[in-house]
């Protein structure tokens, strides 16, 4: 996987690079990431990125040449390559788009800053435009490394544990369950028993029971698109879980 990224403030993304799981994962080749400047492209003697909106109004554009030339500069370096554009008005980030992206050879992500970019770019360039939430940053630097990361760790062979990102909260649509290491006692509070006990069968129900617990305290609406085997349903009946999820999926189903 190799991952462009056009900014204006290069230095702004150099230091997630240089640490912990993307640092090794970029040294044993699992990931190739490359930063470009987008004032390295401006064509006016001033080295101008962006400019006055037309119709006036508050703050800056970013202008089309610059990135136009920047995605093209990518394009050579690289033929193909998905333009992943960051910005408030992108489709919302999740787990599931993470994976999709984490499919794919190439992504050149834009930061966009100021009042946003030209729409000229966004309409010839942009193959995807993305919003990590419903808050504004002062760019898209801080989403770019939200995408880096959260794909990155997806690649094959870069979490050290083959099965750690299929345990990983949203795997299966909830929330995951407590974790808990030593001391056995914390200021007065202990690590429930059965994580003790050895018995592999009980922490697992343990945790399963509590994964549903929390999902069902803190998202509900992710019950929605969770689905359970026969067992498992069984067990919820047993802990008297089974009707609150039930009453959970009917209303995702009727939203949905
Ligand atoms: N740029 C500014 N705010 C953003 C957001 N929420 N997501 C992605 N890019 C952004």
């Amino acid at each position: 996987m190799r991952f462009d990224i056009l900014t204006i403030f290069p230095d702004l993304l150099a230091s997630p690079l240089t640490e912990g799981i993307i640092r090794r994962a970029m040294q044993d080749g699992k990931v190739e990431i490359a930063i470009h400047n987008i004032r390295d492209f401006a064509t006016d003697k001033h080295a101008m990125t962006d400019d006055r909106p037309f119709g006036g109004g508050e703050g800056m554009v970013m202008k089309p040449e610059p990135l136009a030339a920047a995605v093209q500069h990518v394009r050579q370096l690289m033929p193909g390559g998905k333009v992943v554009l960051l910005s408030p008005q992108g489709c919302t980030y999740d787990q599931a788009l993470a994976q999709a992206l984490a499919a794919e050879p190439h992504l050149i992500l834009v930061c966009g800053r100021y009042e946003g970019v030209d729409e000229r770019f966004r309409d010839h360039y942009v193959d995807l435009e993305v919003s990590i939430g419903d808050y504004i940053l002062t760019g898209g630097e801080l989403a770019a490394m939200v995408l880096v990361d959260s794909i990155t760790r997806l690649l094959p062979g870069v979490l050290g544990c083959a099965d750690s990102a299929t345990n990983d909260t949203f795997s299966r649509g909830g929330l995951k369950h407590p974790q808990y290491t030593r001391p056995r006692v914390f200021e007065g509070d202990e690590v429930p028993e059965v994580l003790c006990s050895g018995d592999h069968a009980a922490v697992g129900e343990w945790r399963f029971l509590a994964a549903v617990r929390q999902t069902l305290a803190r998202r509900p609406e992710l019950l929605a698109t969770m689905t359970f085997s026969r067992q498992e349903e069984k067990l919820l009946q047993k802990h008297g879980l089974l009707e609150a999820v039930r009453e959970h999926q009917a209303a995702g189903q009727g939203r949905g």
